[in-house]
């Protein structure tokens, strides 16, 4: 069988919108066994393009094959737009250094969910908003209590945010009521992160106060006691504010998709965060935070020797990996890394900590990134390189640092799925496969085999 794939009409080079631009549509030419086939080419708002093959086995019969979905845009989306190559993050079009330079979380999950940037005004009745919504009903701590010791916070919180369902089961499905659900499950999820953490120590759960803001409330509510009440610090409300911006979304990454791909099932919007929530924990993927951390930690043990990490790394007979390396898109340095190397000097200095832990990490850091296995293969720092030293200066514990990714990217998977149930064309999602099983067999009876 003979494939080519030939773009052809080139009509489109204005700078026209994208609705406008989809109209006059590039095409792709594919022709297998000498039959000639003619795609759609979707181009983005920013020049990307893709062949549209949603009509491929209809016409055909042949589906595509892309392992890791790798080379698959699975919808349209004007969420974020990113470019590995040039290291490039934009929430709704703005720079994601500017938001972190000016813009505060609840800002910037403004942004992400409702499109654009909200007035001082809209910010204020979000304010309110988030405060009416912060308490979790009281019956949800028994829950907490039952969970085994030693469970970790990840389970824990997707288990307990599909659990919300059934405690607030007035959860419209779609509509406008969908927005105070969103405001719920933001204000709460900051609640429940902080009281799985307190009741997993023993102590007495801290309740949010109205006068806080999305941040300060957080790290109250986890470190505040009646014995030794927190000390706020402006200047570590204002990293978590960056920390949490810098996870508020990243397109169509494993847990995005798995919040889209669950939802298109219909499912209660806790049900597909709960999916989310679930992928996140992964050491590939939001996992990474707390495998940096504990990769760095063995190496500190190891006497600091960061070559032998680097060497393990190359060695293709051995699985382990450098944690907090390579990405998916990024073929550049992770434009969130960058913010996230500045953010750990800077909170390590306010706080007055010498962590030996960043001290590897930046010896590792500059021993792969001059290292030939590294280059060629354009491994850079990702956000989760130094993400958990950052956590760690604040005094959250390891195994929240993932929890703290889950909270940060809740805006971006909201975002997600309310973009994809106001989308005409939503589809269930159902990827095919390739058989390569046996062929069609009889059953033998158990004696006779
Ligand atoms: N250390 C050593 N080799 C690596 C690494 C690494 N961290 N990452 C990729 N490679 C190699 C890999 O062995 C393969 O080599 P070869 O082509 O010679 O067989 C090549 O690079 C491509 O790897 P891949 O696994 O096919 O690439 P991918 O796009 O599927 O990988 C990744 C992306 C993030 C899963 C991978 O880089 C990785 O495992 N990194 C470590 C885990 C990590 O830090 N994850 C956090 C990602 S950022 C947070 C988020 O957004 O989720």
């Amino acid at each position: 069988m003979t494939v080519l794939i030939l773009p052809t009409i080139q009509q489109d080079s204005d700078n026209s919108d994208f609705t406008q631009r989809r109209d006059m549509m590039e095409k792709a030419t594919l022709i297998i066994d000498g039959k000639t086939y003619e795609l759609p080419v979707v181009v983005g708002s920013e020049g990307e393009k893709a062949i549209d093959i949603s009509n491929l086995r209809r016409m055909t019969g042949l589906i595509t094959l892309d392992p890791g979905y790798a080379n698959t845009g699975s919808c349209t989306s004007s969420i974020t737009f990113m470019d590995g190559e040039k290291g490039i993050l934009r929430y709704r079009g703005i720079p994601v250094e500017q938001l972190a330079e000016h813009s505060s979380f609840i800002e910037t999950a403004y942004l992400l969910i409702n499109g654009v940037l909200p007035t001082r005004e809209q910010l204020n009745e979000v304010s309110v908003l988030f405060n009416d919504h912060s308490l979790v009903h009281e019956d949800m701590q028994i829950f907490y209590q039952n969970f085994p010791r030693g469970s970790h916070p990840m389970g824990i919180l997707s288990a307990m945010v599909n659990a919300l369902r059934s405690f607030y089961p007035e959860l419209p499905a779609f509509g406008e009521e969908i927005n105070i659900t969103v405001i719920r499950l933001l204000s709460k999820v900051r609640t429940m992160a902080a009281m799985s953490y307190k009741i997993s120590r023993g102590h007495k759960v801290v309740y949010p106060r109205p006068d806080l803001s999305y941040c300060a409330n957080f790290l109250n509510m986890m470190f505040d006691t009646p014995v030794k009440p927190y000390p706020m610090d402006k200047d570590l409300v204002q990293a978590l504010n960056v920390f949490w911006i810098l996870h508020a979304d990243h397109e169509q990454n494993c847990s995005t998709s798995a919040v889209r791909l669950v939802g298109s099932g219909r499912v209660n919007l806790y049900a597909a965060i709960s999916a989310g929530i679930a992928a996140l924990w992964g050491p590939l993927h939001g996992g990474a935070n707390q495998a940096v951390i504990e990769m760095l930690s063995d190496i500190q043990k190891d006497g600091g020797n960061f070559r032998r990490a680097i060497e393990r790394a190359k060695d293709k007979k051995d699985a382990f990996r450098l944690m907090g390396f390579g990405h998916r898109v990024y073929k550049a340095y992770d434009p969130r890394a960058k913010i996230m190397k500045k953010m750990c000097d800077k909170v390590l200095a306010k706080l007055n900590i010498k962590d030996p832990l960043l001290d590897f990490a930046k010896e590792l850091e500059a021993a792969a990134l001059k290292d030939d296995y590294f280059i060629e293969h354009n491994l850079y720092p990702n956000i989760d390189f130094y993400s958990g030293i950052v956590l760690r200066a604040m005094g959250i514990p390891t195994n929240m640092f993932t929890v703290m990714f889950a909270i940060g990217r809740l805006p971006g998977w909201i975002a997600q799925w309310k973009e994809s149930i106001d989308d005409p064309k939503w589809k269930l999602g159902r990827p095919r496969q390739i058989y390569t099983g046996p062929k069609e067999m009889q059953y033998i009876p158990i004696d006779e085999r």
